[in-house]
């Protein structure tokens, strides 16, 4: 087959539409999860995708469960041969100061954003290693690096998801698959909206470039990570946060 076939968690909206949009050219193929309530912003992303001639599956689905995870790589490696790239990006925040998160809050957010990424990567990296080529891009953030108040369950996930990128690619690497990370900072999206105005004015005068990220911004470097043009990168994590963190 000659087009490319991406799998992209969280793909419905925000920075996940952006990286299906951005990784896909005409002729390829992208599976893409979600988990919102409703079905709206995934299907209007699969018509974006289907105007571009890139043939599009988007699924609800948990991406915090094992079973739900390996019948969605399953189905779309069985439909189309192999599996070309990944990218982790499902996410989620419950935040709340230190001493007032719950375990719920805690284990949730590690759920999904930690242990959801590693049940698709493990079932992504059988068949990549088997194919000897594949491409894997993990979305951590600038608070697995930096720390931030109200987030210690997210920032561990995030500095989790950097540590088992670099896990990864050195496991992988002999097989020919690339593993990296990217780490996002303030980020224009449905996620971002939640943040308090004065905070996130806070947290954008604090940003070197002068302006809140978009979608695209992190999109642009996941599908370099992707190309053929990063075949020698590997085990790294690239900040996009305007300078935020450096
Ligand atoms: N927005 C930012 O400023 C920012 C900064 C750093 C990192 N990130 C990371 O980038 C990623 C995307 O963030 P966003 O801002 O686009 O978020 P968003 O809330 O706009 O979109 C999140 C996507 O993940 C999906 N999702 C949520 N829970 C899921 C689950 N249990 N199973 C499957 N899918 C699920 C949603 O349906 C949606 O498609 C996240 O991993 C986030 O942590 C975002």
């Amino acid at each position: 087959m000659e087009g490319k076939v991406h799998l992209v968690t969280g793909g419905s909206r925000g920075i996940g539409r952006a990286i299906s949009l951005a990784l896909a050219g005409e002729g390829d193929v992208v599976y893409f999860n979600h988990f919102d309530p409703d079905e709206d912003a995934a299907t209007e992303t699969v018509q974006m995708l289907k105007d571009r001639g890139v043939e599009a599956f988007g699924l609800k689905f948990d991406v915090g469960d094992p079973d739900r995870v390996k019948a969605w790589v399953a189905e779309a490696f069985e439909a189309q041969g192999k599996i070309d790239n990944l990218v982790n990006n499902a996410g989620i925040t419950m935040d709340a100061l230190l001493v007032r998160m719950t375990p719920e809050q805690f284990e949730r957010v590690i759920r999904v954003n930690l242990t959801g990424a590693f049940f698709c990567l493990q079932a992504a990296a059988k068949v990549m290693m088997k194919q000897r080529a594949g491409s894997i891009v993990n979305l951590a953030s600038v608070a697995g690096v930096m720390g931030n108040p109200g987030q210690a369950n997210y920032s561990a996930s995030k500095a989790g998801l950097i540590a088992m990128s670099k896990t990864a690619a050195k496991e992988l690497a002999a097989r020919g698959v690339r593993v990296n990370a990217v780490a996002p900072g303030f980020i224009e999206t449905e996620m971002t909206a939640a943040v308090p105005e004065k905070l996130a004015e806070m947290m954008k005068s604090m940003i070197p470039l002068g302006r809140a990220g978009q979608p695209e911004d992190v999109a642009d470097v996941v599908a370099f990570l992707c190309s053929d043009a990063a075949r020698y990168v590997t085990g790294q994590v690239i900040h996009i946060s305007g300078g935020l963190y450096m």
